[in-house]
Formats: C-alpha cells, structure tokens, sequence
C-alpha cells in the first residue's frame, strides 16, 4: 500500500467550484485550508482564474483555475493537458483527487421536459463525471494513490422531492452505478471511487425554489433544516483522505435522515 499522507504534497482537481456561493468552491477552499494543491474547473472560465488567484492568495497554496465544459471531451482533454504540464514543470504537486461537483439541475415537471434539457442535464452531470474521471485516471494510477468522490444526490434515491424532477434523479442515479462500477473495477488499485449524496444545499443552484418549496424541505428533514456548504464539504474532504482508505464504491448520504435505507 502507498502511504499518501494529507494534502500539501498532493493537488485536487475540483470542477464547478467557481460559483461564489456553491458546495465547490467550498470544497476547493476546504482542501486548500489543508494544504492541497488546487485546480479549479469551471465552466465559467474568468471566475475560475479569480478563484484560483483567491486560493492562492488566502491559503498560500499552488492554485490553478481554467474554463471547461466537462460535457465536452476536447474541453476536457485541454483543461487535463494544462494540468498534467504544470504538474511535470513542478508548478502543481502530483494529483491527489478529482472532486466531480458540476452539475445543473431542472424543476420542469416530465411532461415539460423535451430531449435538449434531458440531454444537457445528463451530459453535465453524468457525461461531465465520465469524461473527467477518464481524463484524469490515468495520473492516479501511475501514482498508486487516488481519491475520486462524484456528487450524486438524494434525489437519486428517493426520486426527487428536493427540486430537480426526474433527468435530474435519473443523471445523479446514473452517477451512483458509475461509482459502484468503477470501483470494483480499479479493484486494489489505491485508488477508491466514493459518492456523496447531499438532500438540499442553500446554493444558486435551487434559485427559484419558493418560501414554501423551502419550509416543507426543512419539514421532511428529522434534522429540522437543510445542510450547510460545510457539512457536504467535510464529508467530500474526508472520502478525498488517508482516513477514508477502507472506503471504495459507498454513498456517503448528508441528508438531515430525510432519507434512511
Ligand atoms: N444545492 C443542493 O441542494 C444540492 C443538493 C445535492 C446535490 N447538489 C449537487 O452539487 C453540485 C454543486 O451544486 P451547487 O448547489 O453548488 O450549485 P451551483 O450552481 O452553485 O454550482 C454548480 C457549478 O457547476 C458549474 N457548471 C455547470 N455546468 C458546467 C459544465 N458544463 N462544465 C463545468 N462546470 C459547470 C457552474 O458554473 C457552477 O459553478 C451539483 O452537482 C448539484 O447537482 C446540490
């Protein structure tokens, strides 16, 4: 077994961690407060230099920050040559984690939902999660140590009820056999495949939820309310760590208890 050790020698890849009020950027700022090296993915590739630019600022750590759509394969395979370069000219520490948290979402009840959104919210969610873990593999292996943690949703398991309907539920289902799968498959590898399955998060991302939307989640949840950015970002944090080494192919639920299997 390689001995990997937390942060500081390693870099984390995170995709949509520019939005200034999502789980990502939360999340990159949490690996960077430990020292990791961190590359920001984003759609939005401006706001993804300026994070990056800020995590090298407040956290003193190697940072780099570049426009993807992780629905595109080219986009992909640009953003991992930019990465893999500054990691073999020493810029970056050696990949540690690839952090999957781009994603959007639909309300539109099955009915309203034509073939171009089912296919959007199914390219970002679990195309994007394919194409980036494809891309970026390989380092892992060559490393012997690797951490992937892939943002489903309990939407996933319980069929929606939060706010995205039902390609929402059917890409972050997809996202749970995609995880199952390959983490079987890359076996003793030192690489472990991990998922996190989140019930609502107050981001941008469920912009349009109404007042009372927000009261009967908050009612359904045993534990009174939705989850903080931080307490989905400390569970990311540790399936991306040494203490997780046990750990391939599970769901880790931060639910509230809304859903209990
Ligand atoms: N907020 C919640 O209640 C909740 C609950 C469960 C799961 N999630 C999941 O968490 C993840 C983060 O969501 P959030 O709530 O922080 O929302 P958000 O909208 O703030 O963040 C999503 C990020 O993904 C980026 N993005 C969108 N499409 C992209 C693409 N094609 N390529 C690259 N980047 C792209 C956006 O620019 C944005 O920065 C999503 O996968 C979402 O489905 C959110």
């Amino acid at each position: 077994m390689v001995e990997q050790g937390n942060g500081k020698n390693r870099t984390a890849i995170v995709t949509g961690a520019a939005s200034p009020n999502g789980i990502g950027l939360n999340t990159a700022q949490r690996f960077a407060r430990e020292g990791w090296g961190v590359v920001v993915l984003d759609l939005d590739g401006t706001a993804a230099a300026e994070r990056a630019q800020e995590l090298m600022r407040d956290f003193g750590v190697p940072a780099h920050g570049a426009g993807v759509d992780v629905a595109d394969e080219s986009s992909v395979h640009g953003a991992r040559d930019a990465v893999l370069a500054r990691v073999a000219a020493g810029e970056l520490p050696p990949l540690g984690a690839v952090v999957n948290i781009a994603g959007i979402t639909s309300p539109a009840p099955f009915l309203e939902t034509d073939l171009a959104l089912w296919n959007r919210v199914m390219a970002v969610n679990a195309t994007g999660t394919y194409l980036v873990t494809r891309a970026f593999l390989p380092a892992l292996l060559e490393a012997g140590w690797g951490r992937i943690v892939n943002m489903s949703s309990v939407s996933a398991q319980r069929g929606g009820g939060v706010f995205g309907k039902v390609p929402y539920s059917s890409a972050k289902a997809a996202i749970l056999g995609f995880t199952k799968s390959l983490a079987r498959e890359l076996e003793d590898s030192g690489v472990t495949v991990n998922a996190v399955a989140p019930g609502a998060v107050d981001t941008d991302i469920r912009v349009g939820s109404t007042e009372e939307m927000e009261a009967s989640i908050a009612t359904a949840v045993p534990l009174g309310r939705t989850a903080t950015k931080d307490e989905v970002s400390n569970c990311i944090y540790f399936l991306a760590g040494d203490e997780s080494s046990y750990l391939t192919g599970i769901t880790l639920d931060i639910n509230g208890g809304s859903h209990m299997h």
